[in-house]
């Protein structure tokens, strides 16, 4: 399998990942456009009608995301048996996956991942307990920290996650390792701030980047700003 694009450790700002659910799927390469050449990574948010009651798409559209942005793909799968479909997405070339605590066999998908040489992610919902993830630390790549009840974009920031993210900020320095600290959902220009203060190196954005008059333009005032 081809080796998927390296994820870029932007220096003295967090990673900027736009989340394609909000781009316009009728022509998802004129989306990713303008903004392939501002973005450290991309994420498709994958949903199953069962962990989240909304659907949206699978292996074939992440790996048509891999081709039309030539960016390093982050699968988030909020999906309730994601071990399953690991292979078709590491197939589908994302360099990435992250899949919910809350979702059966987590520990044993985080391995299988680790085990076909991509980054492994660890999902929390708002209402999880931080402690969750804990046990897994020690090969997490990322932690992604939700700031809306996952299922759908154009979502309002909840920032009743703020100490959540500090915390788990604080959890990620006692470990020593380079975990990735990922929030996602209602990110704005606001919340950005907000979270890269809390401690996140990693902000997904939807609605608030695809929406914008010139998404480029968005990209490049945020990475000025977090
Ligand atoms: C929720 C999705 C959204 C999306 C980001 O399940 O995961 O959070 O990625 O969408 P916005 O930025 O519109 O909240």
């Amino acid at each position: 399998m081809k080796r998927p694009p390296a994820f870029p450790v932007p220096s003295g700002r967090a990673a900027l990942v736009p989340s394609v659910l909000a781009a316009d799927f009728s022509c998802l390469k004129g989306s990713l456009a303008p903004v392939k050449k501002l973005a450290d990574w991309v994420q498709v948010d994958v949903m199953d009608g069962h962990f989240v009651p909304n659907l949206s798409f699978g292996p074939g559209i992440a790996a048509a995301v891999a081709r039309a942005s030539g960016l390093p793909v982050d699968a988030h799968l909020m999906v309730e048996e994601p071990g399953p479909f690991l292979e078709a997405f590491a197939a589908a070339g994302a360099g990435l996956i992250t899949v919910h605590a809350e979702a059966a066999h987590a520990g044993a998908c985080l391995k299988e991942i680790k085990k076909m040489g991509l980054k492994a992610g660890l999902a929390l919902r708002p209402k999880t307990p931080l402690k969750k993830i804990i046990p897994f630390l020690r090969v997490l790549d990322l932690v992604l920290i939700m700031t809306v009840e996952p299922g759908f974009g154009g979502q309002a920031f909840l920032p009743e996650m703020l100490p959540k993210i500090s915390a788990a900020r604080g959890l990620i320095k006692k470990t020593g390792r380079a975990i990735w600290l990922q929030v996602d959902g209602g990110i704005t220009a606001e919340t950005a701030r907000a979270a890269a203060g809390a401690g996140a190196d990693s902000l997904v954005i939807g609605s608030a980047l695809f929406k914008a008059p010139s998404p480029a333009a968005f990209l490049r005032g945020l990475k000025r700003t977090v």
